[in-house]
């Protein structure tokens, strides 16, 4: 369970992320959508502890975590898949999964099947170096080392980004198998067809603002999602 509350975060003068609100409870998905800019990356960045400072609260199960750097965020429970994935490219899948085992997940190995179940290609992959592999491989292996850590929340940003459609299919397939084992999920998305498919909540930031928020069919039925993101 997270709880965001009137959570703001600047650059400078920017500001970027203004008094955002939004919950993912436990075992749901909830959905940010907006256009390239709308701060939805800064919203994250924030949550995950990689944009400090930030004013507001965020509460995962209970814990204020705004004031925590990064590494204590992962500790309590919540693990980010940047946007670009961000994987080791020299190191190989193995080696980049076995990097987060420091989070100290004491069932590491039992995560690591689990993660080899969910997507087979990584299984196949194991001993490949991860730069040489495509970017949907590249992408399953950093949902897969966010998992390693046995987060309590999930945060993903655009994982579907710059992927074919039938790698897009194949990685939202994992994503709605880890909702249905009770997952709790935040997940960021341009591709509001298939965000909106599989989430419980939605949210639509502008200009650093939740403009619209509902669940995924009055979020269809919004004349101003319909035009904006879903035409
Ligand atoms: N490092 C930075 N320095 C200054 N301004 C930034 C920085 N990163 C983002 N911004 C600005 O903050 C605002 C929100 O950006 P953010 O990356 O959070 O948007 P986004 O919704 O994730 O967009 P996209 O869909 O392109 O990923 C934008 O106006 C952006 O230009
Ligand atoms: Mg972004």
């Amino acid at each position: 369970m997270l709880t965001v509350s009137n959570l703001c975060a600047s650059y400078g003068a920017i500001r970027a992320v203004r008094d955002v609100s939004l919950q993912v409870g436990a075992g749901s998905l909830s959905v940010v959508l907006g256009a390239n800019g709308a701060g939805k990356s800064t919203t994250l960045r924030a949550i995950a502890g990689l944009h400090r400072p930030v004013t507001g609260e965020i509460l995962l199960e209970e814990r204020p975590i705004q004031r925590m750097p990064l590494h204590s965020v992962v500790r309590n429970g919540l693990a980010f898949v940047p946007e670009g994935r961000m994987v080791v490219a020299p190191l190989t899948v193995e080696e980049n999964l076995s990097l987060s085992r420091f989070a100290g997940a004491p069932n590491a190995s039992e995560i690591e099947d689990r993660v080899y179940a969910l997507f087979p290609r990584l299984a196949e992959r194991r001993k490949q170096p991860a730069g040489l592999m495509s970017g949907g491989e590249q992408q399953m292996l950093a949902i897969g080392r966010a998992l390693m850590t046995a987060p309590k929340v999930l945060v993903l940003d655009e994982p579907s980004m710059g992927l074919a459609p039938a790698i897009v299919d194949l990685v939202f397939e994992a994503i709605v198998a880890l909702h249905k084992d009770g997952q709790s999920i935040l997940l960021v998305e341009q591709n509001a067809a298939i965000a909106l498919s599989v989430a419980d909540y939605g949210y639509v930031m502008r200009r650093g603002q939740i403009v619209i928020e509902g669940d995924p069919a009055s979020l269809k039925e919004n004349p101003e999602v319909l035009e904006a993101y879903l035409s």
